[in-house]
Parts: structure tokens; C-alpha cells; sequence
């Protein structure tokens, strides 16, 4: 494994920002990583964009959009990197490789989406972009549709779980109320996440609105340093491993109540790094519905298959719990503009690391991971993450 850190980073807030567009966005925290990092403008060797779009904005092409905003960059390389609601995390792992094979010392890698000036309606459509079409096109409901239908096969094989994700929803709004940057300010409680009401429907059922992320827009950025080339900076968090796995799109052909490219993902990661999960002080897991997380503690190797539900409900991932899952309030309640997801999720976990998450900060916080997905579990990302020295 090659040596690298997030040696700075920078955060939009999340939510329904009327005044900015795609390229607003992008401007608001491409400069402000830079200066974080203590770095020039011109150091950067080179840019990488996650962004989904898939039709939420006209203006597709985004990543020279970065060098207007700062203009130091200009006739630097800038690549927009797609991976579905893993978009941040493939311009990540682009950087990575790029700093490797090139011998080259600092990218800058930012990740965005405008989602709010689509419809509701046309929000769910362009999101189905990132089902297989040919058969998933006509779920109803959006990719709310089709983890409703992994919600339904998963009870369907384990029992009724909604005591377990109306936990998780609590627990994400709960941690989301000291996060800043958060879309959702709203500490809704158990009871009324677990309860069909007017002010909370059904999506798609099992999944109540309390189940999904919101619809969001929002932008992160980080400074990726090559170690290996020497030079300290104010503090630095390093990317002790960082494992892809793809899966098949078709769920069809995929037993949906498992993530097993997950697992193989989580896998690889702990292997790389030589530690386990036991080891974490924290983990950002891709809620971007509950079961989705439920699933996840079981990805990640917390509770056995089936058995997530206890993590839930016996308190193992609150703050305070044996390992604190989602800290920041997860996408749940921070918000999911797909492409800036990935890295707002580094930036997370950057911020426990080296002391400075403010309210969010936990006790001991030293290693943590992050685990991004696309789509339906299709493409995954763990990344594993310690304190760096400088
Ligand atoms: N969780 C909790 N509350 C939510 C919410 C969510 N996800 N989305 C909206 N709300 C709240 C709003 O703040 C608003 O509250 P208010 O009445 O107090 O102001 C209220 O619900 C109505 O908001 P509205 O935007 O009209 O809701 P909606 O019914 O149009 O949208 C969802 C709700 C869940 C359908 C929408 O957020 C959604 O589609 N989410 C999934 C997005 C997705 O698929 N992302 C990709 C994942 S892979």
C-alpha cells in the first residue's frame, strides 16, 4: 500500500440550497480545501470530481468547472469520475492512483451534486439511473422503489425488522442534531419514526419517509498527499487501506438480502491494513435508507446474517455504544447529494480522526472506517483510516 493522507478538506452544508447551482457549489469548497490543507493553489498536480448527475443538472462536464473557481489550476489534468452514489469516492480512489503512478504530491478531490431542482417525481427517475434498467426501470417509488423491495426481502427471510430500522433512523436524526453542515436538523425520536403517520407515509413498505435519505444539495472537498515525497503539514489522516469491489447490477441476479461485494470489500480492507473490526474506533456506513445500514452491520461483519437487527435495537452503534456508527448523522440526516456523498463521508471521518469534529468529536476516535456505496450495493467502497503524523 502506497502512503497517502487527506491533508485538508472543506464542507458545504447539505440541504435545499435555492441560490446555488453545480458550479456555485463546486466553488464553495474547492479554494477553502486548499487553504486548509496550508498549501498553494499551484501545488495541486491535479483534480478529480465525483458527480452523479444523471440528469439533475443541464450542466454535465463539471470538472473544469474547478479550474474557474480557482484559477491557479488552469492547465492542471481534471477528471470527473462517475460511480453512481459512490461518485465521491471513485474521484478519491482516481486521485490515489494518479499521485501512485505518477510520482506526483497533491490532488485535489471534490465532490457535488445539485438535486433540489428537480421534482419529486423527476428526482426518483434520474436516481433509477442507477438501476439496471432493462428490468428496474419500473419500480415505483424511485431507488426509495427498490430498497423498499430489498426491505421486503429481507423481512421476508428474517422477520419484521421496522422496530430495528425506526432505531436506526432515530439514532442517525439524534447524531445529525450536532452536525453542522446537516440537511435535517430534526431530532425526530422512536416513536415517531416507527409509527405510520400523515407527517410520516410510506414510501415504498415497508420504508416510511423517516427511512430514506433526503433529496439534497451540497459539495466536499479534500487534499489527497503522496506521503512518500516528504513534507509535513499542520496534521494528516492516513488511508491505511482502500478496497473496490463491483458487483452485477441486475438485482435479479443478486441475493439481495446479503451485500456480498460488501463484504468482499471489508474484507480486503481489514486484510491490507492487518487489523479487524474490533479494532475501529467508528465506522460512516452508506445509509442512504435504514435497511440499507441494517444490512451493513452485517456486511461489515458486527452481527451475524439476520442478526443486525440487534446492533440496532441494543444500542451497539449509538455514540456511546460499542462502535459508533454514522457519528455525523449519516446520510439520513445529513443529507445525500449523491456525488459530494463519498466524500463528505471522508471528510467525516478525517475530522474524528484528527480531533477537530467539534460537537460530533467522539472519546479515543484514532481508526475509522468508511463505507460508500453505488447503487444497490453494485459498487463499494471501505476505506480504512488512522492518524497520520504530520
Ligand atoms: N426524512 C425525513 N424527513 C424528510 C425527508 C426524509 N428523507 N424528506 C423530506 N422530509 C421532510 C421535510 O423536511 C418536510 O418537513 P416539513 O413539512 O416539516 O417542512 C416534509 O418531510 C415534506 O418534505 P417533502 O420534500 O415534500 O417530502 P417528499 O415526500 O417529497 O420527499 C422522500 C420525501 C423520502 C420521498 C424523498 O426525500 C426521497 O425521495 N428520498 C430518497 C432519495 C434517494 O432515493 N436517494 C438516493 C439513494 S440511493
Amino acid at each position: 500500500m502506497i502512503n497517502q493522507s487527506i491533508v485538508g478538506w472543506a464542507h458545504s452544508p447539505f440541504g435545499k440550497l435555492v441560490d446555488d447551482d453545480l458550479e456555485s457549489l463546486i466553488a464553495r469548497v474547492a479554494r477553502d480545501a486548499i487553504v486548509d490543507a496550508g498549501i498553494e493553489s499551484d501545488e495541486i498536480d491535479s483534480v478529480f470530481v465525483g458527480t452523479f448527475n444523471s440528469g439533475f443538472s443541464r450542466q454535465d462536464f463539471p470538472s473544469s468547472l474547478v479550474l474557474q473557481s480557482v484559477p491557479e489550476l488552469r492547465f492542471k489534468p481534471a477528471t470527473r469520475c462517475e460511480n453512481a452514489c459512490a461518485s465521491g469516492s471513485a474521484a478519491l480512489y482516481a486521485a490515489r492512483h494518479r499521485l501512485a503512478a505518477y510520482g506526483e504530491r497533491f490532488a485535489l478531490v471534490i465532490g457535488a451534486e445539485k438535486m433540489t431542482d428537480s421534482t419529486s417525481a423527476q428526482a426518483g427517475e434520474h436516481l433509477l439511473g442507477a438501476s439496471y434498467r432493462r428490468e428496474e426501470s419500473g419500480i415505483a417509488g424511485g431507488f426509495a422503489g427498490v430498497f423498499g423491495q430489498i426491505a421486503r426481502s429481507y423481512f421476508q427471510r428474517y422477520g419484521d425488522h421496522s422496530d430495528a430500522l425506526a432505531c436506526i433512523a432515530a439514532k442517525n436524526h439524534r447524531n445529525g442534531m450536532d452536525n453542522p453542515y446537516a440537511h435535517l436538523h430534526k431530532d425526530f425520536g422512536f416513536a415517531f419514526c416507527r409509527e405510520e403517520s400523515e407527517k410520516n407515509p410510506f414510501v415504498a413498505p415497508p420504508l416510511k419517509r423517516t427511512d430514506c435519505s433526503p433529496v439534497s444539495d451540497g459539495a466536499a472537498a479534500l487534499v489527497l498527499r503522496n506521503d512518500d515525497l516528504g513534507g509535513r503539514l499542520r496534521r494528516s489522516v492516513r488511508l491505511l487501506a482502500c478496497s473496490q469491489v463491483n458487483d452485477l447490477l441486475p438485482m435479479s441476479q443478486r441475493d439481495m438480502t446479503r451485500f456480498e461485494a460488501g463484504e468482499r470489500a471489508w474484507a480486503a480492507a481489514f486484510e491490507a491494513a492487518g487489523i479487524t473490526l474490533q479494532d475501529l474506533s467508528f465506522v460512516e456506513t452508506h445509509d442512504c435508507f435504514t435497511i440499507a445500514e441494517l444490512i451493513e452491520y452485517e456486511t461489515m461483519g458486527l452481527a451475524a446474517p439476520g442478526q443486525g437487527w440487534r446492533a440496532a435495537v441494543e444500542g451497539w452503534t449509538a455514540r456511546d455504544g460499542r462502535l459508533p456508527v454514522n457519528r455525523s448523522g449519516g446520510l439520513k440526516s445529513k443529507g445525500h447529494p449523491v456525488g459530494a456523498t463519498g466524500v463528505s463521508m471522508h471528510v467525516m471521518a478525517a475530522m474524528q480522526i484528527s480531533g477537530e469534529a467539534g460537537a460530533l468529536q467522539l472519546p479515543d476516535a484514532e481508526l475509522g472506517a468508511v463505507y460508500n456505496m453505488g447503487g444497490s450495493a453494485v459498487a463499494n467502497y471501505v476505506t480504512l483510516l488512522g492518524r497520520g503524523d504530520g
